[in-house]
Protein backbone atom coordinates (compact mmCIF):
# COMPACT_ATOMS: atom_id res chain seq x y z
CA UNK A 1 0.00 0.00 0.00
CA UNK A 2 1.24 3.68 -0.71
CA UNK A 3 2.17 5.93 2.08
CA UNK A 4 0.16 8.72 2.85
CA UNK A 5 1.98 12.08 1.81
CA UNK A 6 1.43 16.01 1.49
CA UNK A 7 3.57 16.75 -1.43
CA UNK A 8 2.44 20.34 -2.54
CA UNK A 9 -0.16 20.65 0.09
CA UNK A 10 -0.38 23.29 2.93
CA UNK A 11 -1.90 23.05 5.87
CA UNK A 12 -2.66 25.60 8.78
CA UNK A 13 -2.93 24.06 12.24
CA UNK A 14 -4.19 26.16 14.94
CA UNK A 15 -2.77 26.47 18.26
CA UNK A 16 -0.18 24.32 17.02
CA UNK A 17 2.49 25.71 19.92
CA UNK A 18 1.99 22.52 22.08
CA UNK A 19 0.23 19.44 22.97
CA UNK A 20 -1.87 17.78 20.35
CA UNK A 21 -1.61 21.09 17.58
CA UNK A 22 2.62 20.44 17.81
CA UNK A 23 2.51 16.52 17.27
CA UNK A 24 -0.22 17.27 14.20
CA UNK A 25 2.23 20.19 12.81
CA UNK A 26 4.91 17.18 13.07
CA UNK A 27 3.59 14.56 11.71
CA UNK A 28 1.77 16.56 8.68
CA UNK A 29 5.64 18.13 8.27
CA UNK A 30 7.82 15.21 8.25
CA UNK A 31 5.30 13.43 5.23
CA UNK A 32 5.87 16.35 3.15
CA UNK A 33 3.20 19.03 4.08
CA UNK A 34 3.98 23.02 4.14
CA UNK A 35 2.57 23.97 7.64
CA UNK A 36 1.30 26.93 8.89
CA UNK A 37 2.22 26.53 12.82
CA UNK A 38 -0.39 29.20 14.44
CA UNK A 39 -0.30 29.79 18.41
CA UNK A 40 -1.31 32.65 20.27
CA UNK A 41 1.38 31.24 23.15
CA UNK A 42 -1.11 31.86 26.13
CA UNK A 43 -1.83 29.97 28.95
CA UNK A 44 -4.23 27.27 29.12
CA UNK A 45 -6.84 29.59 30.34
CA UNK A 46 -6.54 31.67 27.41
CA UNK A 47 -4.91 34.69 29.79
CA UNK A 48 -1.78 36.19 28.29
CA UNK A 49 0.54 35.59 24.53
CA UNK A 50 3.89 34.49 23.64
CA UNK A 51 5.67 33.97 20.07
CA UNK A 52 7.49 31.34 21.89
CA UNK A 53 5.82 28.08 21.14
CA UNK A 54 4.64 28.86 17.81
CA UNK A 55 8.22 29.27 16.49
CA UNK A 56 9.62 27.05 18.72
CA UNK A 57 7.61 24.65 16.78
CA UNK A 58 8.74 26.20 13.30
CA UNK A 59 12.45 25.79 14.45
CA UNK A 60 11.92 21.74 15.39
CA UNK A 61 10.27 21.20 12.16
CA UNK A 62 13.35 23.44 9.77
CA UNK A 63 15.72 21.47 11.94
CA UNK A 64 14.07 17.62 10.57
CA UNK A 65 14.27 18.81 6.77
CA UNK A 66 10.60 20.27 6.77
CA UNK A 67 8.93 23.27 5.99
CA UNK A 68 6.75 25.70 7.65
CA UNK A 69 6.46 29.49 9.25
CA UNK A 70 4.84 30.70 12.71
CA UNK A 71 1.52 32.58 13.00
CA UNK A 72 0.24 34.14 16.64
CA UNK A 73 -2.34 35.66 15.56
CA UNK A 74 -6.05 34.81 17.81
CA UNK A 75 -8.49 32.39 15.76
CA UNK A 76 -11.32 33.78 17.45
CA UNK A 77 -11.58 37.29 15.32
CA UNK A 78 -12.36 37.95 12.04
CA UNK A 79 -9.12 39.62 11.49
CA UNK A 80 -6.80 37.39 13.07
CA UNK A 81 -8.60 34.30 11.28
CA UNK A 82 -7.68 36.35 7.49
CA UNK A 83 -4.20 36.86 8.20
CA UNK A 84 -3.76 33.31 9.43
CA UNK A 85 -4.84 32.82 5.81
CA UNK A 86 -3.10 35.25 4.79
CA UNK A 87 0.22 33.92 6.12
CA UNK A 88 -0.49 30.75 4.51
CA UNK A 89 -0.98 32.01 1.06
CA UNK A 90 1.87 34.90 1.27
CA UNK A 91 4.27 32.27 2.04
CA UNK A 92 3.48 28.94 0.52
CA UNK A 93 0.95 30.46 -2.32
CA UNK A 94 -2.17 28.23 -1.28
CA UNK A 95 -3.88 26.68 1.71
CA UNK A 96 -5.62 22.91 1.19
CA UNK A 97 -5.94 21.66 5.04
CA UNK A 98 -7.48 23.25 8.15
CA UNK A 99 -7.04 21.96 11.32
CA UNK A 100 -9.44 23.74 14.00
CA UNK A 101 -7.19 22.66 17.35
CA UNK A 102 -6.78 25.81 19.47
CA UNK A 103 -8.60 25.76 22.81
CA UNK A 104 -9.20 27.15 26.27
CA UNK A 105 -10.66 25.88 29.38
CA UNK A 106 -12.40 28.13 32.41
CA UNK A 107 -13.96 25.07 34.37
CA UNK A 108 -16.53 25.94 36.48
CA UNK A 109 -20.33 23.99 37.90
CA UNK A 110 -23.13 25.68 35.95
CA UNK A 111 -24.19 27.58 38.93
CA UNK A 112 -20.56 29.12 39.02
CA UNK A 113 -20.71 30.25 35.13
CA UNK A 114 -19.68 33.81 34.19
CA UNK A 115 -19.57 35.87 31.24
CA UNK A 116 -15.89 35.96 31.53
CA UNK A 117 -15.72 32.32 31.83
CA UNK A 118 -18.87 31.83 28.98
CA UNK A 119 -17.59 34.07 26.54
CA UNK A 120 -13.81 33.49 25.82
CA UNK A 121 -13.84 29.59 25.84
CA UNK A 122 -16.92 29.71 23.20
CA UNK A 123 -15.28 32.25 20.84
CA UNK A 124 -11.88 29.98 21.06
CA UNK A 125 -13.40 26.98 20.06
CA UNK A 126 -16.52 27.72 18.47
CA UNK A 127 -16.04 30.85 17.32
CA UNK A 128 -12.48 30.46 15.91
CA UNK A 129 -13.18 27.20 13.88
CA UNK A 130 -16.09 29.26 12.38
CA UNK A 131 -13.48 32.68 11.13
CA UNK A 132 -10.39 30.40 10.46
CA UNK A 133 -12.62 28.00 8.03
CA UNK A 134 -14.63 30.65 6.98
CA UNK A 135 -11.40 32.67 6.02
CA UNK A 136 -10.08 29.57 4.23
CA UNK A 137 -13.31 28.39 2.58
CA UNK A 138 -13.19 30.44 -0.90
CA UNK A 139 -9.95 29.20 -1.39
CA UNK A 140 -10.78 25.91 -0.74
CA UNK A 141 -14.02 25.91 -3.08
CA UNK A 142 -11.80 27.89 -5.91
CA UNK A 143 -9.32 25.28 -6.21
CA UNK A 144 -12.18 22.22 -5.92
CA UNK A 145 -10.16 20.72 -2.61
CA UNK A 146 -10.23 21.16 0.91
CA UNK A 147 -9.96 19.09 4.16
CA UNK A 148 -11.27 20.76 7.19
CA UNK A 149 -10.29 18.94 10.67
CA UNK A 150 -12.51 20.49 13.87
CA UNK A 151 -11.85 19.26 17.27
CA UNK A 152 -14.55 18.14 18.91
CA UNK A 153 -14.87 16.23 22.84
CA UNK A 154 -16.13 13.73 24.81
CA UNK A 155 -16.97 16.33 27.04
CA UNK A 156 -19.44 17.96 24.49
CA UNK A 157 -20.37 14.42 22.91
CA UNK A 158 -21.12 12.86 26.45
CA UNK A 159 -21.67 15.78 28.97
CA UNK A 160 -18.79 16.58 31.74
CA UNK A 161 -19.29 18.38 35.21
CA UNK A 162 -17.95 21.33 35.21
CA UNK A 163 -17.48 22.01 31.41
CA UNK A 164 -20.47 23.74 30.39
CA UNK A 165 -19.34 26.55 28.35
CA UNK A 166 -16.41 23.90 26.56
CA UNK A 167 -18.89 21.10 26.29
CA UNK A 168 -21.57 23.68 24.60
CA UNK A 169 -18.72 25.00 21.92
CA UNK A 170 -17.16 21.54 21.48
CA UNK A 171 -20.94 20.06 20.74
CA UNK A 172 -21.20 23.34 18.43
CA UNK A 173 -18.38 22.22 16.47
CA UNK A 174 -19.79 18.84 15.49
CA UNK A 175 -22.78 20.98 13.82
CA UNK A 176 -20.58 23.00 12.07
CA UNK A 177 -18.73 20.17 10.53
CA UNK A 178 -21.73 18.16 9.44
CA UNK A 179 -22.66 21.52 7.73
CA UNK A 180 -19.31 22.11 6.37
CA UNK A 181 -19.45 18.45 5.09
CA UNK A 182 -22.46 19.10 3.24
CA UNK A 183 -21.37 22.32 1.96
CA UNK A 184 -18.21 21.23 0.98
CA UNK A 185 -19.70 18.17 -0.79
CA UNK A 186 -19.32 19.65 -4.04
CA UNK A 187 -16.42 21.23 -4.36
CA UNK A 188 -14.27 17.63 -2.68
CA UNK A 189 -14.31 19.29 0.57
CA UNK A 190 -14.49 16.91 3.46
CA UNK A 191 -15.04 18.14 6.87
CA UNK A 192 -14.60 15.43 9.90
CA UNK A 193 -14.61 16.10 13.75
CA UNK A 194 -12.18 14.60 16.25
CA UNK A 195 -12.47 13.65 19.65
CA UNK A 196 -9.35 13.22 20.97
CA UNK A 197 -7.96 12.38 24.64
CA UNK A 198 -4.36 12.51 25.62
CA UNK A 199 -1.85 13.87 28.22
CA UNK A 200 -1.18 17.70 27.45
CA UNK A 201 -0.79 20.79 29.44
CA UNK A 202 -5.11 20.83 29.42
CA UNK A 203 -5.13 17.26 30.55
CA UNK A 204 -2.12 16.96 32.85
CA UNK A 205 -4.17 17.19 35.89
CA UNK A 206 -7.01 14.73 35.21
CA UNK A 207 -5.59 11.68 33.54
CA UNK A 208 -3.85 10.90 36.77
CA UNK A 209 -2.23 7.00 35.72
CA UNK A 210 -3.70 7.05 32.80
CA UNK A 211 -1.38 9.88 31.26
CA UNK A 212 1.13 7.22 30.47
CA UNK A 213 -0.85 5.45 27.73
CA UNK A 214 -2.34 8.80 26.29
CA UNK A 215 0.85 9.83 24.15
CA UNK A 216 -0.40 12.97 22.23
CA UNK A 217 1.36 11.70 18.63
CA UNK A 218 -0.99 9.00 19.51
CA UNK A 219 -3.89 11.00 18.52
CA UNK A 220 -2.16 12.70 15.10
CA UNK A 221 -1.87 9.87 12.66
CA UNK A 222 -6.35 10.11 12.36
CA UNK A 223 -5.62 13.87 11.24
CA UNK A 224 -3.06 12.98 9.16
CA UNK A 225 -5.45 10.15 7.76
CA UNK A 226 -8.48 12.76 7.21
CA UNK A 227 -6.21 15.59 6.10
CA UNK A 228 -4.90 13.67 3.51
CA UNK A 229 -5.96 12.87 -0.48
CA UNK A 230 -6.68 9.38 0.63
CA UNK A 231 -9.38 10.59 3.24
CA UNK A 232 -12.96 8.96 2.16
CA UNK A 233 -15.28 10.11 4.64
CA UNK A 234 -17.07 13.42 5.22
CA UNK A 235 -19.09 14.67 8.35
CA UNK A 236 -18.07 12.05 10.41
CA UNK A 237 -16.95 11.62 14.37
CA UNK A 238 -13.98 9.52 15.64
CA UNK A 239 -12.80 8.84 19.37
CA UNK A 240 -8.88 9.04 19.16
CA UNK A 241 -6.65 8.17 21.70
CA UNK A 242 -3.41 5.64 23.11
CA UNK A 243 -3.98 4.24 19.96
CA UNK A 244 -7.57 3.44 19.60
CA UNK A 245 -9.56 5.29 17.06
CA UNK A 246 -13.25 4.59 16.78
CA UNK A 247 -16.45 6.64 14.86
CA UNK A 248 -18.63 7.76 16.59
CA UNK A 249 -22.30 8.60 15.53
CA UNK A 250 -25.63 10.00 16.28
CA UNK A 251 -28.80 7.76 16.16
CA UNK A 252 -32.02 7.77 16.13
CA UNK A 253 -34.55 5.37 17.43
CA UNK A 254 -37.70 4.06 15.51
CA UNK A 255 -39.96 5.58 18.49
CA UNK A 256 -43.14 5.52 18.69
CA UNK A 257 -46.24 6.99 16.42
CA UNK A 258 -49.69 8.25 17.91
CA UNK A 259 -51.59 10.49 15.48
CA UNK A 260 -53.52 11.52 18.99
CA UNK A 261 -50.56 11.89 21.22
CA UNK A 262 -50.61 12.88 24.69
CA UNK A 263 -48.24 13.37 27.28
CA UNK A 264 -49.65 10.37 28.77
CA UNK A 265 -48.48 8.16 25.93
CA UNK A 266 -45.42 9.17 26.07
CA UNK A 267 -45.08 8.55 29.71
CA UNK A 268 -46.62 5.05 28.89
CA UNK A 269 -44.30 4.28 25.63
CA UNK A 270 -41.05 5.66 27.06
CA UNK A 271 -39.50 2.14 26.55
CA UNK A 272 -40.13 2.20 22.52
CA UNK A 273 -39.43 5.20 22.10
CA UNK A 274 -36.17 4.65 23.35
CA UNK A 275 -35.51 1.46 22.21
CA UNK A 276 -32.43 1.27 20.29
CA UNK A 277 -33.62 -1.77 17.98
CA UNK A 278 -33.90 -0.65 14.61
CA UNK A 279 -32.80 2.81 15.12
CA UNK A 280 -31.46 4.76 12.19
CA UNK A 281 -28.24 7.15 11.74
CA UNK A 282 -28.90 10.59 9.82
CA UNK A 283 -26.73 12.01 8.16
CA UNK A 284 -29.09 15.15 7.31
CA UNK A 285 -31.74 16.86 8.59
CA UNK A 286 -34.15 15.77 5.77
CA UNK A 287 -33.28 12.11 6.54
CA UNK A 288 -35.09 12.71 9.77
CA UNK A 289 -38.07 13.75 8.17
CA UNK A 290 -37.85 10.82 5.99
CA UNK A 291 -38.08 8.75 9.45
CA UNK A 292 -41.04 10.36 10.61
CA UNK A 293 -42.80 9.86 7.46
CA UNK A 294 -42.03 6.14 7.29
CA UNK A 295 -43.20 6.10 11.08
CA UNK A 296 -46.57 7.36 9.88
CA UNK A 297 -46.77 5.28 6.81
CA UNK A 298 -46.27 1.89 8.59
CA UNK A 299 -48.63 2.82 11.04
CA UNK A 300 -51.42 3.86 8.55
CA UNK A 301 -50.61 0.23 7.07
CA UNK A 302 -51.33 -1.26 10.33
CA UNK A 303 -54.49 0.28 10.62
CA UNK A 304 -55.53 -0.58 7.56
P1 LIG B 1 -3.05 22.79 24.76
O1 LIG B 1 -3.42 23.80 25.76
O2 LIG B 1 -1.70 22.17 24.85
O3 LIG B 1 -3.21 23.34 23.27
C1 LIG B 1 -4.11 24.35 22.90
C2 LIG B 1 -3.33 25.40 22.14
O4 LIG B 1 -4.23 26.37 21.61
C3 LIG B 1 -2.32 26.13 23.02
O5 LIG B 1 -1.02 26.01 22.48
C4 LIG B 1 -2.83 27.56 23.02
O6 LIG B 1 -1.80 28.54 23.09
C5 LIG B 1 -3.59 27.63 21.71
N1 LIG B 1 -4.57 28.71 21.69
C6 LIG B 1 -5.45 29.03 22.67
N2 LIG B 1 -6.19 30.09 22.30
C7 LIG B 1 -5.79 30.45 21.05
C8 LIG B 1 -6.21 31.45 20.14
N3 LIG B 1 -7.19 32.31 20.44
N4 LIG B 1 -5.60 31.52 18.94
C9 LIG B 1 -4.60 30.65 18.62
N5 LIG B 1 -4.16 29.68 19.46
C10 LIG B 1 -4.76 29.59 20.66
O7 LIG B 1 -4.17 21.63 24.86
P2 LIG B 1 -4.43 20.35 23.94
O8 LIG B 1 -4.87 19.28 24.83
O9 LIG B 1 -3.33 20.11 22.99
O10 LIG B 1 -5.75 20.81 23.14
C11 LIG B 1 -5.86 20.84 21.73
C12 LIG B 1 -7.31 20.73 21.35
O11 LIG B 1 -7.77 19.42 21.70
C13 LIG B 1 -8.22 21.70 22.06
O12 LIG B 1 -9.23 22.15 21.18
C14 LIG B 1 -8.84 20.87 23.15
O13 LIG B 1 -10.07 21.36 23.60
C15 LIG B 1 -8.98 19.54 22.43
N6 LIG B 1 -9.14 18.39 23.30
C16 LIG B 1 -8.08 17.91 24.02
C17 LIG B 1 -8.23 16.80 24.82
C18 LIG B 1 -7.10 16.17 25.53
O14 LIG B 1 -7.28 15.06 26.10
N7 LIG B 1 -5.91 16.77 25.55
C19 LIG B 1 -9.57 16.17 25.00
C20 LIG B 1 -10.58 16.70 24.15
C21 LIG B 1 -10.36 17.79 23.35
Amino acid sequence: MSSITFEGRVAMITGAGGGLGRQHALLLASRGAKVVVNDLGGAVDGHGASAGPAQQVVDEIIAAGGEAVADTNSVSTDDGAAAIVQTALDTFGRVDIVVNNAGIIRDKSFAKMTPELWDPVVAVHLRGAYCVTRAAWPHLRQQNYGRVICTTSAAGLFGNFGQANYSAAKMGLVGLTRVLAHEGAPNNIKANAIAPVARTRMTEDLLGSLADKLDPSLVSPLVAFLASDDCSVTGEIYSIGGGRVARIFLAECAGHFDPNLSPEAIRDHLAEISAEDGSSTPTRASDEIKLMLRSMDSARAERT
